[in-house]
């Protein structure tokens, strides 16, 4: 399996599309809290406006297929949210950490100094892969409305 990572832009449309249709009901819940309106052209095009899309390729002869997406998202004050995703199938196989690490270096050395993410505080499969992220800085957990999510951030040094 060959597989390459690149941003995405406005041509990608129906490669995400295709992407975000494929995933399982708990894999579209655990990434965007619902599974209501993200398969649609709109959603997608959304999605591409975030300030940086790295998605993960599988280079099948002939066709490309998404398999993998991360998403950075400004949020002022030097601080940017990361939100990823990846197939199904193709889980546990390092991708998401090669996303994660492509765009925390992409984040770093744009002068940002924390990483946000906000994660379901029963998705233990994404806080320990946060964990994982912390080689590059520090991670801290807060619960602010002691609710269902959990507020992640990383702080580079
Ligand atoms: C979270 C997610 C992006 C991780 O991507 P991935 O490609 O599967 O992760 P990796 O293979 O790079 O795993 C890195 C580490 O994360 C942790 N991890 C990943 N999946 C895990 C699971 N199902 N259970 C426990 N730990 C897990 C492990 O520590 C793993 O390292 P290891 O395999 O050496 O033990 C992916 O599982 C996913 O798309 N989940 C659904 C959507 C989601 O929860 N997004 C996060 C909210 S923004």
């Amino acid at each position: 399996m060959s597989i390459s990572y690149r941003v995405l832009d406005s041509a990608d449309e129906p490669f995400l599309l295709a992407f975000i249709r494929g995933l399982s009901a708990e894999t579209k819940l655990k990434r965007f809290l619902t599974t209501q309106h993200i398969c649609s052209s709109r959603f997608v095009e959304r999605l591409l406006k975030a300030d940086c899309s790295l998605a993960a390729i599988e280079d099948e002869p002939g066709a490309e297929k998404i398999i993998g997406l991360g998403n950075l998202q400004d949020l002022g004050e030097q601080t940017c949210e990361i939100a990823l995703v990846v197939s199904d199938n193709y889980q546990r196989q390092g991708i998401g950490s090669h996303i994660a690490q492509e765009l925390a270096n992409y984040a770093r050395t744009t002068g940002y100094r924390r990483i946000y993410a906000d994660v379901d505080a029963k998705n233990n499969q994404s806080l320990s892969f946060l964990k994982k992220l912390v080689g590059t800085g520090d991670m801290s957990v807060t619960n602010p409305g002691e609710g269902a999510m959990l507020s992640v951030e990383i702080n580079f040094q």
